[in-house]
């Protein structure tokens, strides 16, 4: 169906949840899938071991890295069960770092795919805070955290970082449109994963009010083909977009919100 044959994919966050079904899905459908993630894993036709908190890891799994590459599946997530500061380095500045890094061996037609969340569908109530978190450099994410007072807020880090990568994805619409490359997001609810339950954790009354809504819990294989089609030349035309992939939780909330 999509394209996926002989690409050269990426994908971080590959040992687990999400990002392994991705890894799965996009090699049953012929494509050669690298996986990146902290932790080792063979699912993957090659792995690549990457820390995203550390700027050094970055560059070094960079290094090792094929010279062209076909697309690139940002997937890596922390939930908020960890200082703000560990959040924001994995799930925006991190991720950011990476895509940057890569941007010059993707190829013409190359999809950049984010997993945002239901959990930033409110973005724009925090633009001059998300606007601030663009901007981040490793260096500069403590004194961000302290002036925010990110921790004290329970589950800020991980909603900040969700909204910040649809807001990229957003301003970057047309950046590279000479080149064919798109950036565009995916915003799952509730998927049972081990990020879930950690999540869960943290912000059991939330997670569990999106969960009242849906017959049933989402599987990582609901997203992985939502994922490969942004990764594949059937979505050329689609550009800064954000595809909720939720059980209709995002659609529940605008019914709310306008009255339908
Ligand atoms: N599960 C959900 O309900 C849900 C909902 C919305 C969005 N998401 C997003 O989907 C993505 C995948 O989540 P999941 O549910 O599959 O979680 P998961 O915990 O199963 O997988 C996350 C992966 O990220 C990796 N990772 C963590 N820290 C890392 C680091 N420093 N460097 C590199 N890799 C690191 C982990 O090792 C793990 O393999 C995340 O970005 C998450 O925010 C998940």
């Amino acid at each position: 169906m999509f394209d996926l044959k002989g690409k050269a994919l990426a994908v971080t966050g590959s040992a687990s949840g999400i990002g392994a079904a991705t890894v799965d899905y996009l090699r049953a459908h012929g494509a050669y899938v690298i996986g990146l993630d902290i932790r080792p894993s063979d699912n993957a036709d090659e792995h690549i071991a990457i820390d995203l908190s550390s700027r050094k890891s970055i560059d070094e799994a960079v290094a090792r890295l094929p010279e062209k590459i076909d697309g690139l599946a940002n997937v890596a997530g922390l939930a908020p069960t960890v200082p703000a500061a560990q959040v924001i380095r994995v799930n925006l500045v991190g991720t950011m770092a990476l895509t940057n890094a890569l941007l010059p061996r993707l190829t013409y037609g190359s999809g950049i795919v984010n997993l945002s969340s239901i959990a930033a569908f409110h973005w724009q109530q925090s633009i001059d805070q998300i606007k601030e978190a663009l901007d981040l450099s490793f260096g500069k994410i403590d004194a961000f955290v302290e002036k925010h007072r990110i921790d004290d807020q329970p589950g800020r880090s991980y909603f900040l970082t969700k909204e910040a990568l649809l807001a990229w994805c957003i301003r970057q619409r047309r950046t590279w449109v000479d080149r064919g490359i798109r950036m565009n997001c995916v915003s799952p609810a509730a998927v049972s994963t081990p990020l879930l339950d950690a999540f869960a954790g943290v912000m059991g009354e939330r997670t569990k009010k999106d969960s009242d809504i849906v017959e049933r819990s989402g599987a990582p294989a609901d997203i992985a083909p939502v994922i490969a089609f942004l990764l594949s030349g059937a979505s050329a035309w689609i550009r800064g977009a954000n595809i909720p992939a939720d059980g209709g939780v995002a659609a529940h909330y605008l019914a709310q919100e306008n009255g339908l």
